[in-house]
């Protein structure tokens, strides 16, 4: 077994390691419009093995992985002076955020990437209150690979109440043997025709094992998210009882996890509501998609909060302004099939407009398709509408690999998922597709522009899980 596939020595390792206390200080920027958020893509060092222990090189916003937090308020616009220091060209992509077209980051349709040493300002609005994140999009299978994203977080214009607000970000890296970012292993074609490229060091918060200190007692908020290139997690917060306030940062009708276990795809988040228990402990948060492991803990110390009034049962976060009224009737229907990869039936496929066979399509790094095309910014729109129109789009999954399936611009809403309709409302910017899987997905079209539509396992992306629609 090598070290990039099946369960990772260091994950098992890491369960039974006792690293020293140190909690997670989040470097937070409240902006606003008139003071503009510098964000410098560039080279940096992480401690990503073990606390203290090898320095790796990494590539990070601001040098640091994660890079920053960035919070602001729902309805505000944030500016961003993007400048690129990375010897190759970037952008940057605010996932989750109904943004205006022209900021949505996509080298190659939506602007031009940003050379080394050039810059690009963003404005950043927000419609919706909640947990997003930015990343780059250009070469993103690479550029995450090696430790670029960051935490967005929209603040509700009236406070939530809860005693602290927490962000948990999980990432997993593939190291080598001298605990580098294995970078000799970046982009081989057996990853992107697999499950894409998948790690065997996890890190919460850009550490290998966070230890979180609260208050026993209190209600907390906390924001998961998965930025890992293509491993889906499964989490389980054994004795914290979390309760799901919202999903990809759209608020749903509170509901507990099933057996405390969370399963989060790549991109997707998830805001939990965790009334810790009223006595001091430790609650590790672990990984059991394998053998499970520690991935952080939550550790109550000291005496329990004290409360004049009881809390409230539960806590609804407010709605987001979405075109949430589905015209399902009158709806332009579109079909999305996802074909190739290893073990699939996929023979050939359009690439730049010709068809092609699979040992062509392999020499062009190209192994999935959309609808028969291995795709390219290059190609046509998959589909173009009119500005407010319901889009619905039945997902058939044809392979034998796990999607992510991202829309830009928009939220939908997952409706059915092989033929059964979903038992709560559910509204994402990714959903996660199993083999064999059909899911459809509904929203209405009311943001002009391009918008990407891609897989988010990155090698996937990039080996033809791609294509784009337009609203006008
Ligand atoms: Cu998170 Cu097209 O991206
Ligand atoms: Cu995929």
């Amino acid at each position: 077994m090598t070290t990039c596939h099946g369960p990772s020595r260091r994950f098992l390792l890491q369960s039974a390691l006792v690293a020293s206390a140190l909690p997670f200080l989040p470097r937070i920027s409240l902006a606003s419009a008139s003071a503009p958020t510098e964000l410098v893509a560039k080279p940096g060092k992480a401690s990503l093995w073990e606390e203290g222990g090898p320095l790796a090189d990494i590539w990070g916003y601001d040098g640091g992985v994660p890079g920053p937090v960035l919070r602001m308020r729902q309805g505000e616009t944030l500016r961003v002076n993007f400048r690129n220091e990375l010897d190759q060209p970037s952008t940057i992509h605010w996932h989750g955020i109904r943004i205006d077209n022209a900021y949505d980051g996509v080298a190659g349709l939506t602007q031009e990437p940003v050379e080394p040493g050039q810059t690009f300002e963003y404005l950043v609005k927000a419609p919706d209150a909640g947990t997003f994140w930015y990343h780059p999009h250009n070469r993103s299978w690479e550029q995450m690979a090696r430790g670029l994203y960051g935490v967005l977080i929209v603040e509700e214009s009236e406070p939530v109440a809860v005693d602290r607000d927490l962000v948990m970000v999980f990432d997993d890296w593939r190291l080598d043997e001298a605990r580098q970012i294995d970078v000799a292993s970046l982009g081989m074609l057996h990853d992107w025709a697999h499950a894409g490229r998948l790690g065997n060091v996890l890190t919460v918060n850009g550490q290998p094992y966070l230890k979180q200190t609260v208050t026993p007692g209190e209600r907390l908020r906390l924001r998961v998210l998965n930025t890992a290139n293509a491993r889906v997690l499964q989490l389980r917060f054994a004795g914290l009882a979390p309760v799901v306030l919202a999903l990809d940062g759209q608020p749903v009708e509170p509901y507990p996890l099933a057996d405390e276990i969370l399963e989060i795809a790549p991109a997707q988040r998830c805001d939990l509501m965790i009334d810790m228990p009223g006595e001091a402990g430790v609650f590790k948060v672990e990984e059991v998609s394998r053998d499970p492991f520690a991935a952080c803990e939550l550790r109550a110390e000291g005496e329990p909060i004290a409360r004049t009034a009881p809390l409230p049962e539960t806590l609804r976060l407010p709605g987001n302004p979405l075109a949430s009224a589905l015209d399902l009737e009158g709806a332009l229907s579109v079909d999305l099939l996802m074909e190739g990869g290893a073990m699939g039936r996929m023979g050939a496929a359009m690439l730049h407009g010709e068809r092609k066979g699979m040992r062509e399509l392999m020499e062009a790094g190209k192994v999935w398709s959309f609808n028969g095309i291995a795709g390219s910014h290059h190609d046509p729109a998959l589909f173009s509408t009119a500005l407010g129109r319901t889009v619905r789009m039945p997902i058939v999954n044809d392979t034998r690999w796990p999607h992510a399936i991202h829309l830009h611009g928009h939220h939908f809403k997952v409706l059915s998922r092989n033929g059964a309709p979903v038992a709560r409302e559910e509204w994402r910017d990714t959903v996660l597709t199993a083999p064999g899987e059909r899911v459809e997905i509904a929203f209405v079209a009311d943001n002009p522009g391009k918008w990407m539509l891609h897989c988010h396992m990155l090698e996937h992306q990039a080996a033809g899980m791609m294509s784009w629609f337009e609203v006008s």
